[in-house]
């Protein structure tokens, strides 16, 4: 037992108990590009990822490429196969652009990629997993990029016209739906570190012109679904940014750190989320202070109009995050240099990011091990928002080599999952769920195939790129069976685990072995 869990784990004893409500979902989740692989299959149009790693395969580690990836286009099966071992409650996966849309726009659909997600989704119903379905993680149709992506303000409506696609085709079988995933990375990391597929680099204008547009396309993906597709389907829709938590560097510093909180997380969820609406005041007057000093005219965060402050409110059923991690910030000094957002500083907040002295780590260095900030970051936003029931949709641990006694990614899950319990028996707030990430492992962006998430292992030599359960997917169906921390060891480390080898049989048996003339 580790630390960090013991401690927690007597705070919890002592309080309430280590078990999970009987309405709280456990899943999992992928992304589309990070899994599929099929990148120009059976008329799928090419996305920004598509053309980066083939214009500039130097740029990610060991060259790699998403164009096979797990093969999930093809090896879909396998994975609903592993979702369903461990009897997930739902499975979250994302629907790649331009494999519906070929070239975005919707005036022309692919019907193979119709079906694919169509089959997907019914094979995960058939097994009771529920699927929960973002519509946009990252890759963007090349021909919008060229027309300036999430910079041109006709995205706001391409982005509409896209998620209508998506609902006629699948609300009637989807029922829990986000619209972005981590607006704030696609526009505050990848613009101000200028890597990633656009590998613009450009911090005055872009973050914030992407940041405005991500949130009325996402506004506009939930007006549309509420008029023509709630009334029919039912359903809940949300947004997925990511959630740093920001700790002060000394109790001095805490209206920084609050300034901090409200730059990385308020300007995604301060328009949705709270009663006035609109940016956060105190983002909006740090960021006209310094566009001024600059010698701007006005501010380079844009303004909202009345109409759309009003149009952005209340467009979420439910409040969902990605937490992995916690930065500390401090004031900028002398000699330091400008920081880049949301790294390693700000230079408009004339402050300094850099990781807990305590974090330890996994193979992603940016993303220090940090529990205690998962609760600190769901009481924040219960503290700003008030009671939104919040949804994890995505948490999980780094790894690199071949590693299926994955022990650090099963403490990683345990003491996160605590900092969950605490954050509802204590703090007193609404929690629909916890999702793994991943269900397989995945193309880690820039760090290609080195940097593995998954409860599942892939053997990227196979030419079927064969799924191996690691001890943690063991760890994480002991939890889904008891519905609580209070898991012993000898229901994990064994294979014998909650799933007994009657269920494995007669799942094995329910998916044929993938076939080679599907590959
Ligand atoms: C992203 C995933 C990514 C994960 C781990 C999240 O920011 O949504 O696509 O794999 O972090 O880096």
């Amino acid at each position: 037992m580790s630390v960090t869990f013991f401690s927690a784990f007597l705070q919890l004893t002592w309080a309430s108990s280590l078990s999970f409500p009987s309405d709280f979902k456990f899943g999992s989740a992928t992304a589309s590009y990070q899994v599929e692989g099929g990148w120009d299959a059976d008329g799928k149009g090419p996305s920004i990822w598509d053309r980066y790693v083939h214009e500039f395969p130097g740029d990610i580690k060991g060259n790699a490429t998403g164009d096979v990836a797990g093969d999930s286009y093809h090896q879909w099966r396998e994975d609903v196969k592993a979702a369903a071992k461990m009897k997930l409650q739902f499975y979250r996966f994302s629907i790649n652009w331009p494999r519906v849309l070929p070239t975005g726009f919707a005036n022309e659909i692919n019907p193979a990629g119709v079906k694919y997600y169509s089959d997907l989704i019914d094979a995960l119903l058939a097994e009771g997993i529920e699927p929960i379905v973002t519509i946009f993680h990252w890759e963007l149709p090349v021909k919008m990029q060229d027309l300036g992506g999430w910079t041109n303000p006709l995205i706001v409506k391409w982005f509409g016209d896209y998620a209508r696609v998506v609902y006629t085709l699948y609300a009637d079988r989807v029922k829990t739906w986000l619209t972005l995933n981590e607006p704030n990375t696609v526009c505050d990391y990848f613009y101000n570190s200028g890597v990633f597929a656009t590998r613009i680099k450009e911090s005055d204008f872009a973050p914030f012109l992407c940041n405005k547009h991500m949130m009325l396309a996402h506004a506009t993906a939930y007006r549309i679904f509420d008029k023509e597709f709630r009334p029919k389907y039912k359903g809940k829709i949300s947004i997925a940014p990511h959630a740093l938590w920001i700790e002060p560097a000394t109790p001095e510093d805490e209206a920084l750190a609050e300034l901090g909180r409200q730059h990385q997380l308020g300007r995604y969820s301060h328009p949705i989320y709270s009663k006035e609406g609109g940016w956060p005041p105190s983002v909006e007057k740090v960021m006209l202070e310094h566009s001024l000093q600059q010698g701007h005219t006005e501010s380079r965060l844009p303004a909202f109009t009345e109409q759309e402050i009003e149009f952005m409110k209340g467009t979420a059923d439910y409040y969902a995050m990605n937490q992995y991690t916690t930065y500390v910030i401090r004031p900028s000094k002398a000699g330091d240099e400008a920081g880049m957002w949301f790294l390693t500083g700000s230079p408009e907040l004339q402050a300094t990011l850099y990781h807990p002295e305590k974090a330890t780590y996994g193979t992603a260095y940016i993303l220090p091990v940090y529990p205690e900030g998962m609760r600190k970051m769901m009481s924040w936003v219960k503290q700003q928002y008030g009671d939104y029931p919040i949804l994890i949709t995505e948490n999980g641990f780094s790894s690199t080599g071949s590693q299926l006694d994955d022990h650090q990614r099963v403490d990683y899950i345990k003491n996160y999952l605590e900092q969950i319990l605490l954050a509802m028996y204590k703090d007193k707030v609404k929690v629909m769920g916890y999702t793994a990430w991943s269900l397989i492992d995945s193309f880690e962006w820039m760090d290609g195939y080195e940097t593995k998430f998954g409860l599942y292992e892939i053997d990227y030599n196979h030419p079927n790129r064969t799924r191996t359960p690691r001890l943690s997917s063991f760890y994480y169906s002991c939890v889904i069976a008891e519905r609580s921390l209070d898991v012993a060891e000898s229901c994990y480390k064994k294979d014998s685990s909650k799933v007994s080898s009657d269920d494995k049989n007669e799942i094995d048996k329910k998916y044929s072995p993938p076939v080679n003339d599907e590959l």
